[in-house]
Protein backbone atom coordinates (compact mmCIF):
# COMPACT_ATOMS: atom_id res chain seq x y z
CA UNK A 1 0.00 0.00 0.00
CA UNK A 2 0.92 3.73 -0.66
CA UNK A 3 0.13 6.75 1.73
CA UNK A 4 -0.99 9.94 0.90
CA UNK A 5 -0.98 13.30 3.20
CA UNK A 6 -3.18 16.25 2.43
CA UNK A 7 -0.90 19.32 3.50
CA UNK A 8 -2.21 21.70 0.74
CA UNK A 9 -5.30 24.10 1.41
CA UNK A 10 -5.11 27.93 3.19
CA UNK A 11 -5.35 27.16 6.87
CA UNK A 12 -7.49 30.26 7.10
CA UNK A 13 -8.85 28.98 10.27
CA UNK A 14 -5.97 29.53 11.72
CA UNK A 15 -4.79 33.17 10.63
CA UNK A 16 -2.49 34.69 11.41
CA UNK A 17 -0.83 31.60 12.51
CA UNK A 18 -0.72 30.41 9.47
CA UNK A 19 -0.99 33.02 7.16
CA UNK A 20 2.79 32.68 5.63
CA UNK A 21 2.96 29.23 7.29
CA UNK A 22 1.49 25.51 6.72
CA UNK A 23 -0.87 24.54 9.47
CA UNK A 24 0.36 21.24 9.58
CA UNK A 25 3.61 22.13 10.75
CA UNK A 26 1.98 23.94 13.96
CA UNK A 27 2.88 21.62 16.45
CA UNK A 28 1.49 19.58 19.41
CA UNK A 29 3.23 18.74 21.90
CA UNK A 30 6.01 20.54 19.89
CA UNK A 31 6.37 18.01 17.12
CA UNK A 32 4.46 19.19 13.87
CA UNK A 33 1.07 17.47 13.31
CA UNK A 34 2.16 16.58 9.72
CA UNK A 35 5.65 14.85 11.81
CA UNK A 36 3.06 12.64 14.24
CA UNK A 37 0.90 11.49 10.60
CA UNK A 38 4.35 10.66 9.13
CA UNK A 39 4.87 8.41 11.89
CA UNK A 40 1.48 6.73 11.91
CA UNK A 41 1.39 5.95 8.10
CA UNK A 42 4.66 4.65 8.82
CA UNK A 43 4.08 2.60 11.74
CA UNK A 44 1.37 0.98 10.22
CA UNK A 45 3.95 -0.30 7.52
CA UNK A 46 4.33 1.82 4.62
CA UNK A 47 7.03 3.38 3.38
CA UNK A 48 5.64 5.28 0.21
CA UNK A 49 4.41 8.25 0.95
CA UNK A 50 3.22 11.20 -1.74
CA UNK A 51 2.72 14.61 0.17
CA UNK A 52 -0.11 16.87 -1.96
CA UNK A 53 1.24 20.61 -1.23
CA UNK A 54 -0.17 24.27 -2.35
CA UNK A 55 1.18 27.22 -1.50
CA UNK A 56 3.02 26.41 1.33
CA UNK A 57 4.89 23.80 -0.36
CA UNK A 58 8.68 24.90 0.07
CA UNK A 59 8.36 25.32 3.67
CA UNK A 60 6.94 21.70 3.93
CA UNK A 61 9.62 20.51 2.32
CA UNK A 62 12.28 22.26 4.41
CA UNK A 63 11.20 20.64 7.19
CA UNK A 64 9.94 17.17 6.33
CA UNK A 65 12.51 16.68 3.61
CA UNK A 66 12.87 13.12 1.70
CA UNK A 67 11.47 11.55 4.34
CA UNK A 68 15.12 9.21 5.75
CA UNK A 69 14.93 10.76 9.06
CA UNK A 70 11.42 8.08 9.53
CA UNK A 71 12.93 5.34 6.96
CA UNK A 72 10.03 6.43 4.47
CA UNK A 73 10.63 7.50 0.96
CA UNK A 74 8.67 10.75 0.28
CA UNK A 75 7.46 12.24 -3.15
CA UNK A 76 5.71 15.84 -3.03
CA UNK A 77 2.51 16.35 -5.29
CA UNK A 78 1.74 20.19 -6.50
CA UNK A 79 -2.20 21.45 -6.14
CA UNK A 80 -2.08 24.43 -8.36
CA UNK A 81 -5.08 25.85 -6.12
CA UNK A 82 -6.98 24.17 -3.11
CA UNK A 83 -9.66 22.28 -5.32
CA UNK A 84 -10.69 20.18 -2.82
CA UNK A 85 -9.98 16.53 -1.38
CA UNK A 86 -11.10 14.57 -4.30
CA UNK A 87 -9.05 16.91 -6.38
CA UNK A 88 -6.00 16.14 -4.26
CA UNK A 89 -6.69 12.43 -4.95
CA UNK A 90 -6.79 13.44 -8.87
CA UNK A 91 -3.92 15.19 -8.83
CA UNK A 92 -1.76 12.40 -7.35
CA UNK A 93 -3.15 9.85 -10.06
CA UNK A 94 0.14 9.47 -11.29
CA UNK A 95 2.18 8.30 -7.83
CA UNK A 96 0.01 5.94 -6.75
CA UNK A 97 -0.96 4.27 -9.83
CA UNK A 98 -2.85 1.06 -9.62
CA UNK A 99 -2.20 0.38 -5.47
CA UNK A 100 -4.37 0.25 -2.57
CA UNK A 101 -3.69 3.43 -0.77
CA UNK A 102 -4.47 5.74 2.54
CA UNK A 103 -5.10 9.20 2.25
CA UNK A 104 -5.11 10.80 5.69
CA UNK A 105 -5.26 14.24 6.59
CA UNK A 106 -1.98 16.15 7.44
CA UNK A 107 -3.63 18.28 9.94
CA UNK A 108 -5.85 15.37 11.85
CA UNK A 109 -4.63 13.70 15.09
CA UNK A 110 -6.03 10.13 16.03
CA UNK A 111 -4.90 8.27 19.23
CA UNK A 112 -3.78 4.94 19.00
CA UNK A 113 -2.29 4.68 15.37
CA UNK A 114 -4.10 3.63 11.92
CA UNK A 115 -2.18 -0.07 12.19
CA UNK A 116 -4.74 -1.94 12.77
CA UNK A 117 -7.22 0.00 10.16
CA UNK A 118 -4.36 -0.37 7.50
CA UNK A 119 -3.96 -4.45 8.08
CA UNK A 120 -7.70 -4.90 7.77
CA UNK A 121 -8.29 -2.65 4.24
CA UNK A 122 -4.60 -4.25 3.09
CA UNK A 123 -6.26 -7.89 3.53
CA UNK A 124 -9.60 -7.41 2.15
CA UNK A 125 -11.47 -7.16 -1.43
CA UNK A 126 -13.10 -4.27 -0.54
CA UNK A 127 -13.46 -0.64 -2.82
CA UNK A 128 -13.02 2.00 -0.04
CA UNK A 129 -12.95 1.98 3.79
CA UNK A 130 -13.91 5.04 5.93
CA UNK A 131 -13.04 5.58 9.09
CA UNK A 132 -15.42 6.62 11.33
CA UNK A 133 -15.88 7.87 15.22
CA UNK A 134 -19.06 8.42 17.54
CA UNK A 135 -19.45 12.25 18.37
CA UNK A 136 -21.69 14.62 20.48
CA UNK A 137 -23.20 16.55 17.18
CA UNK A 138 -22.97 14.82 14.40
CA UNK A 139 -25.31 17.20 13.06
CA UNK A 140 -21.88 19.44 12.32
CA UNK A 141 -20.12 16.74 10.74
CA UNK A 142 -20.21 14.25 7.46
CA UNK A 143 -22.33 11.49 8.73
CA UNK A 144 -22.84 7.81 8.03
CA UNK A 145 -25.35 5.61 7.46
CA UNK A 146 -25.13 2.05 7.47
CA UNK A 147 -26.96 -1.22 6.08
CA UNK A 148 -28.02 -3.84 8.92
CA UNK A 149 -24.92 -6.07 7.18
CA UNK A 150 -22.33 -2.89 8.45
CA UNK A 151 -21.75 -1.26 4.66
CA UNK A 152 -22.12 2.01 3.88
CA UNK A 153 -25.42 3.01 2.85
CA UNK A 154 -25.29 6.23 2.33
CA UNK A 155 -22.93 9.64 3.67
CA UNK A 156 -24.70 12.53 4.40
CA UNK A 157 -22.42 16.52 5.00
CA UNK A 158 -23.62 18.27 8.15
CA UNK A 159 -28.00 16.78 8.32
CA UNK A 160 -30.50 18.05 10.50
CA UNK A 161 -31.48 15.24 11.54
CA UNK A 162 -28.45 12.68 11.34
CA UNK A 163 -28.96 8.74 10.77
CA UNK A 164 -26.23 8.00 12.75
CA UNK A 165 -24.06 9.34 15.39
CA UNK A 166 -20.85 8.17 13.16
CA UNK A 167 -18.62 11.12 11.55
CA UNK A 168 -16.02 10.45 9.32
CA UNK A 169 -12.59 11.28 10.34
CA UNK A 170 -9.94 12.21 7.88
CA UNK A 171 -8.98 9.07 7.09
CA UNK A 172 -9.78 6.76 3.97
CA UNK A 173 -8.73 3.69 2.12
CA UNK A 174 -9.42 3.37 -2.01
CA UNK A 175 -7.88 0.58 -4.22
CA UNK A 176 -8.00 2.15 -7.99
CA UNK A 177 -11.68 2.21 -8.28
CA UNK A 178 -11.86 5.93 -6.83
CA UNK A 179 -10.69 7.61 -9.85
CA UNK A 180 -13.62 6.71 -11.82
CA UNK A 181 -15.17 8.45 -8.63
CA UNK A 182 -13.09 11.69 -8.69
CA UNK A 183 -13.20 11.91 -12.61
CA UNK A 184 -17.52 11.19 -12.45
CA UNK A 185 -18.10 14.13 -9.42
CA UNK A 186 -18.75 17.27 -10.38
CA UNK A 187 -17.41 20.58 -7.81
CA UNK A 188 -19.76 21.47 -4.56
CA UNK A 189 -21.46 24.78 -4.34
CA UNK A 190 -18.54 26.03 -2.43
CA UNK A 191 -16.05 24.81 -6.00
CA UNK A 192 -14.62 21.65 -4.70
CA UNK A 193 -14.51 18.31 -5.07
CA UNK A 194 -15.72 16.68 -2.32
CA UNK A 195 -13.96 13.53 -1.04
CA UNK A 196 -17.89 12.50 0.76
CA UNK A 197 -19.52 13.14 -2.70
CA UNK A 198 -16.68 11.08 -4.66
CA UNK A 199 -17.25 7.97 -1.85
CA UNK A 200 -20.90 8.08 -2.41
CA UNK A 201 -20.83 7.99 -6.04
CA UNK A 202 -19.01 4.85 -4.93
CA UNK A 203 -21.35 3.26 -3.06
CA UNK A 204 -23.99 4.17 -5.61
CA UNK A 205 -22.04 2.42 -8.46
CA UNK A 206 -22.27 -1.02 -6.47
CA UNK A 207 -18.35 -0.83 -5.49
CA UNK A 208 -17.92 -2.58 -1.55
CA UNK A 209 -17.44 0.69 0.89
CA UNK A 210 -17.27 -0.37 4.66
CA UNK A 211 -16.73 1.69 7.77
CA UNK A 212 -13.94 1.14 10.63
CA UNK A 213 -15.01 2.32 13.74
CA UNK A 214 -12.28 3.77 15.37
CA UNK A 215 -12.62 4.20 19.73
CA UNK A 216 -10.05 6.48 20.78
CA UNK A 217 -9.72 10.25 20.40
CA UNK A 218 -9.53 11.84 17.09
CA UNK A 219 -9.19 16.05 16.14
CA UNK A 220 -9.68 17.74 13.25
CA UNK A 221 -6.64 20.84 13.58
CA UNK A 222 -8.85 23.41 12.04
CA UNK A 223 -9.12 25.99 14.38
CA UNK A 224 -7.26 27.17 17.03
CA UNK A 225 -9.65 25.82 20.20
CA UNK A 226 -9.25 22.40 18.47
CA UNK A 227 -5.04 22.68 18.39
CA UNK A 228 -5.31 23.15 21.97
CA UNK A 229 -7.23 20.03 22.68
CA UNK A 230 -5.05 18.19 20.56
CA UNK A 231 -2.03 19.66 22.32
CA UNK A 232 -3.50 18.04 25.54
CA UNK A 233 -4.54 15.17 24.68
CA UNK A 234 -0.74 14.06 23.11
CA UNK A 235 0.38 15.58 26.57
CA UNK A 236 -0.85 13.23 28.34
CA UNK A 237 -0.26 10.57 26.69
CA UNK A 238 3.69 11.42 25.93
CA UNK A 239 6.17 9.71 28.12
CA UNK A 240 7.83 12.17 30.02
CA UNK A 241 11.53 12.78 30.54
CA UNK A 242 13.67 15.39 31.92
CA UNK A 243 17.02 16.21 29.95
CA UNK A 244 17.39 19.46 30.77
CA UNK A 245 18.59 21.58 34.20
CA UNK A 246 16.16 22.28 37.11
CA UNK A 247 17.61 24.40 39.49
CA UNK A 248 16.91 23.29 43.61
CA UNK A 249 14.36 26.10 44.18
CA UNK A 250 11.89 24.39 41.49
CA UNK A 251 9.40 21.77 41.41
CA UNK A 252 8.80 19.97 38.43
CA UNK A 253 5.86 17.15 38.50
CA UNK A 254 6.39 13.88 37.68
CA UNK A 255 4.59 13.91 34.14
CA UNK A 256 6.62 16.88 32.58
CA UNK A 257 9.29 16.81 29.95
CA UNK A 258 11.80 19.17 29.83
CA UNK A 259 14.09 19.24 26.70
CA UNK A 260 18.08 19.14 26.05
CA UNK A 261 19.50 22.74 27.42
CA UNK A 262 16.49 23.66 28.83
CA UNK A 263 16.82 25.43 32.23
CA UNK A 264 14.32 25.75 35.23
CA UNK A 265 14.82 28.27 37.85
CA UNK A 266 12.60 29.23 40.63
CA UNK A 267 9.92 28.14 38.60
CA UNK A 268 6.76 25.76 39.08
CA UNK A 269 5.92 22.88 36.04
CA UNK A 270 2.79 21.44 36.35
CA UNK A 271 2.39 18.84 34.09
CA UNK A 272 1.25 17.19 31.57
CA UNK A 273 3.63 19.75 30.04
CA UNK A 274 6.76 19.87 27.42
CA UNK A 275 9.40 22.71 27.62
CA UNK A 276 11.55 22.52 24.18
CA UNK A 277 15.07 22.68 23.89
CA UNK A 278 17.25 25.93 25.42
CA UNK A 279 13.96 27.63 26.70
CA UNK A 280 14.63 29.17 29.61
CA UNK A 281 11.90 29.26 32.42
CA UNK A 282 12.73 31.77 35.45
CA UNK A 283 10.35 32.64 38.39
CA UNK A 284 7.29 31.44 36.63
CA UNK A 285 4.27 28.91 36.99
CA UNK A 286 3.97 26.86 33.62
CA UNK A 287 1.43 23.95 32.97
CA UNK A 288 -0.60 22.26 33.69
CA UNK A 289 -0.84 21.61 29.54
CA UNK A 290 1.46 23.76 28.15
CA UNK A 291 3.40 23.52 25.62
CA UNK A 292 6.91 25.40 25.00
CA UNK A 293 8.99 25.07 21.82
CA UNK A 294 12.57 25.25 21.62
CA UNK A 295 14.47 28.98 22.70
CA UNK A 296 11.08 30.55 24.39
CA UNK A 297 12.15 32.77 27.60
CA UNK A 298 9.25 32.82 30.44
CA UNK A 299 10.24 35.34 32.86
CA UNK A 300 7.70 36.23 36.26
CA UNK A 301 4.90 35.53 34.23
CA UNK A 302 2.57 32.48 34.75
CA UNK A 303 0.92 30.19 31.61
CA UNK A 304 -1.21 27.05 31.19
CA UNK A 305 -2.88 25.27 28.85
CA UNK A 306 -1.22 26.86 25.94
CA UNK A 307 0.91 26.47 23.06
CA UNK A 308 4.29 29.02 22.72
CA UNK A 309 6.53 28.10 19.19
CA UNK A 310 10.17 28.56 18.71
CA UNK A 311 12.48 31.85 20.05
CA UNK A 312 9.02 34.12 22.32
CA UNK A 313 9.67 35.54 24.91
CA UNK A 314 7.03 36.03 27.67
CA UNK A 315 8.13 38.59 30.51
CA UNK A 316 6.90 39.82 33.64
CA UNK A 317 2.95 39.72 32.62
CA UNK A 318 0.99 39.86 36.27
CA UNK A 319 -2.21 37.90 34.83
CA UNK A 320 -1.84 34.29 33.86
CA UNK A 321 -2.06 33.73 30.04
CA UNK A 322 -4.26 30.61 29.54
CA UNK A 323 -5.69 29.21 26.40
CA UNK A 324 -3.41 30.57 24.12
CA UNK A 325 -1.96 30.04 21.05
CA UNK A 326 1.49 32.24 20.19
CA UNK A 327 3.80 32.48 17.72
CA UNK A 328 7.10 32.54 16.28
CA UNK A 329 9.14 35.45 18.22
CA UNK A 330 6.38 37.10 19.92
CA UNK A 331 7.22 39.42 22.53
CA UNK A 332 4.68 39.99 25.38
CA UNK A 333 6.19 42.00 27.86
CA UNK A 334 4.95 44.79 30.48
CA UNK A 335 5.33 48.07 29.24
CA UNK A 336 7.70 49.85 31.62
CA UNK A 337 6.65 53.24 30.63
CA UNK A 338 3.97 55.72 30.79
CA UNK A 339 1.30 56.14 30.06
CA UNK A 340 -0.75 53.28 31.29
CA UNK A 341 -1.92 52.17 28.69
CA UNK A 342 -1.89 48.60 26.04
CA UNK A 343 0.63 48.65 23.39
CA UNK A 344 0.48 45.82 20.31
CA UNK A 345 1.93 45.07 17.44
CA UNK A 346 -0.11 42.34 16.40
CA UNK A 347 -0.34 41.01 12.43
CA UNK A 348 -3.49 40.74 10.48
CA UNK A 349 -5.82 38.35 11.90
CA UNK A 350 -4.53 38.41 15.53
CA UNK A 351 -6.97 38.39 18.25
CA UNK A 352 -6.20 39.17 21.68
CA UNK A 353 -8.29 39.18 24.76
CA UNK A 354 -7.70 41.66 27.26
CA UNK A 355 -8.41 41.11 30.68
CA UNK A 356 -11.60 42.77 31.94
CA UNK A 357 -10.73 46.04 34.51
CA UNK A 358 -7.07 44.91 33.57
CA UNK A 359 -4.74 48.47 33.54
P1 LIG B 1 -9.35 21.61 5.27
O1 LIG B 1 -9.20 21.83 6.74
O2 LIG B 1 -10.64 21.09 4.80
O3 LIG B 1 -9.06 22.96 4.46
P2 LIG B 1 -8.00 24.11 4.64
O4 LIG B 1 -6.64 23.59 4.98
O5 LIG B 1 -8.06 24.93 3.38
O6 LIG B 1 -8.45 24.94 5.95
P3 LIG B 1 -9.43 26.19 6.21
O7 LIG B 1 -10.81 25.66 6.09
O8 LIG B 1 -9.07 26.64 7.63
O9 LIG B 1 -9.07 27.25 5.19
O10 LIG B 1 -8.21 20.64 4.76
C1 LIG B 1 -7.91 19.41 5.35
C2 LIG B 1 -6.49 19.00 4.99
O11 LIG B 1 -6.38 18.72 3.60
C3 LIG B 1 -5.45 20.05 5.27
O12 LIG B 1 -4.25 19.40 5.69
C4 LIG B 1 -5.23 20.73 3.96
C5 LIG B 1 -5.46 19.61 2.96
N1 LIG B 1 -6.05 20.01 1.67
C6 LIG B 1 -5.33 19.79 0.50
O13 LIG B 1 -4.21 19.31 0.52
N2 LIG B 1 -5.92 20.14 -0.70
C7 LIG B 1 -7.18 20.68 -0.77
O14 LIG B 1 -7.65 20.97 -1.88
C8 LIG B 1 -7.89 20.91 0.47
C9 LIG B 1 -9.27 21.50 0.44
C10 LIG B 1 -7.29 20.56 1.66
Amino acid sequence: MKGLILAGGKGTRLYPLTFTSAKQLIPVANKPVLFRVIEAVHEAGIEDIGIVVGDTAEEIKQAVGRGNRWGVNITYIHQENPLGLAHAVKVSRDFLGDERFVMFLGDNVIQGGISSLITEFAGSEWNCEIVLTRVEHPEQYGVAELSDDGRILQLIEKPQEPPSDLALVGIYMFDSTVFEAVEAIKPSWRGELEITDAIQWLVSAGYKVFPYVHRGWWIDTGRPGDMLDANSMVLEELEHKVEGYVDRDSQVAHNVTIERGAEIINSVVRGPTIIGRKARIINSYVGPYASISHHVEIVNSEIERSIVLEHSRITDIPARIQDSLIGREVIIERSPMKPKAHKLTLGDHSHVGILNGAA
